[in-house]
């Protein structure tokens, strides 16, 4: 089996960044890159996840070799739920990515598993792909909480009702807390423990089948310089990026390595 059997996936969350201008600009000299045509014909999946304002731009101007997503994305499809957008929104416009779980929806806007769980469903079951995001903080490593805490969210985020969609329709993002913005970047051996560990979990409770078919991503501190040595481990199928991300000149850095680490194998 080459190692790289689920694809790469590398993709960019800009969190509360990049305007709507910053988006075309970035667009366009992204769309420019040669290797950008080549990626359709390619296993690397490259994506954007501008904040909601700049969503309409990027999916007019991504050309069509990256997809788009939302940050976030509510479980009814309308109603009073000021801020939220909804799946049908997003659909309307084209895009049927989003993220779930990021740990700075947990940390600053009261983000559940349980909402997390309502979240992913109401958008897998809407034909979305979901990139749902794990990872524990630094005092639970520290404490030796970690497998407990990853176990927890992969229990309490991913239902039953969901097995259907572990077919790579919904994607893990370890993420731990530590490494995010911090430029502190959890060792390959770090990651791959972790990733393991989901990925038993999935196994465990769902089978070999939906374990081996569903990608987990990195995230924390992916860089161009780290991104290759992260990408050789069995169990990390592709990076979830922030900083990185927002300079089109990095971004095609990191596209550039996963084109060339997917070719390798
Ligand atoms: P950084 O790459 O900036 O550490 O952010 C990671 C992240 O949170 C991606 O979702």
């Amino acid at each position: 089996m080459n190692q790289h059997s689920r694809g790469i996936i590398v993709a960019g969350n800009w969190k509360m960044n990049q305007t709507n201008a910053d988006t075309s600009s970035f667009l366009r000299t992204v769309n420019e890159h040669p290797l950008i045509p080549t990626l359709q014909s390619s296993p690397v999946t490259s994506l954007i996840f501008p904040s909601f304002l700049s969503l309409m731009t990027a999916q007019n101007e991504k050309g069509s070799s990256l997809e788009i997503g939302s940050q976030n994305t509510h479980w009814e499809d309308h109603g009073a739920f000021t801020g939220e957008v909804s799946t049908t929104a997003l659909k309307e416009i084209g895009i049927h990515w989003s993220l779930t779980g990021h740990s700075e929806r947990r940390q600053y806007f009261g983000e559940t598993n349980q909402s997390v769980q309502n979240r992913t469903l109401h958008l897998l079951k809407n034909g979305f792909r979901v990139i749902l995001c794990v990872g524990e903080t630094q005092k639970e490593r520290e404490s030796g909480q970690t497998k407990t805490v990853l176990e927890n969210q992969m229990n309490e985020c991913i239902s039953e009702s969901m097995i259907p969609y572990l077919n790579g329709t919904l994607v893990i993002a370890y993420e731990p807390v530590w490494a995010i913005g911090t430029g502190l970047t959890a060792s390959p051996r770090q990651a791959e423990e972790a990733h393991q560990l989901l990925r038993k979990n999935l196994w465990d409770r769902f089978g070999i089948e939906a374990s081996g078919r569903t990608s987990i991503l990195y995230g924390g501190s992916v860089k161009p310089e780290n991104f290759e040595e992260l990408l050789e481990c069995p169990n990390i199928d592709g990076g979830l990026v922030g900083g990185a991300s927002l300079s089109a000149h990095s971004f095609l850095s990191l596209l550039e390595t996963a084109a060339r680490v997917a070719e390798k194998d």
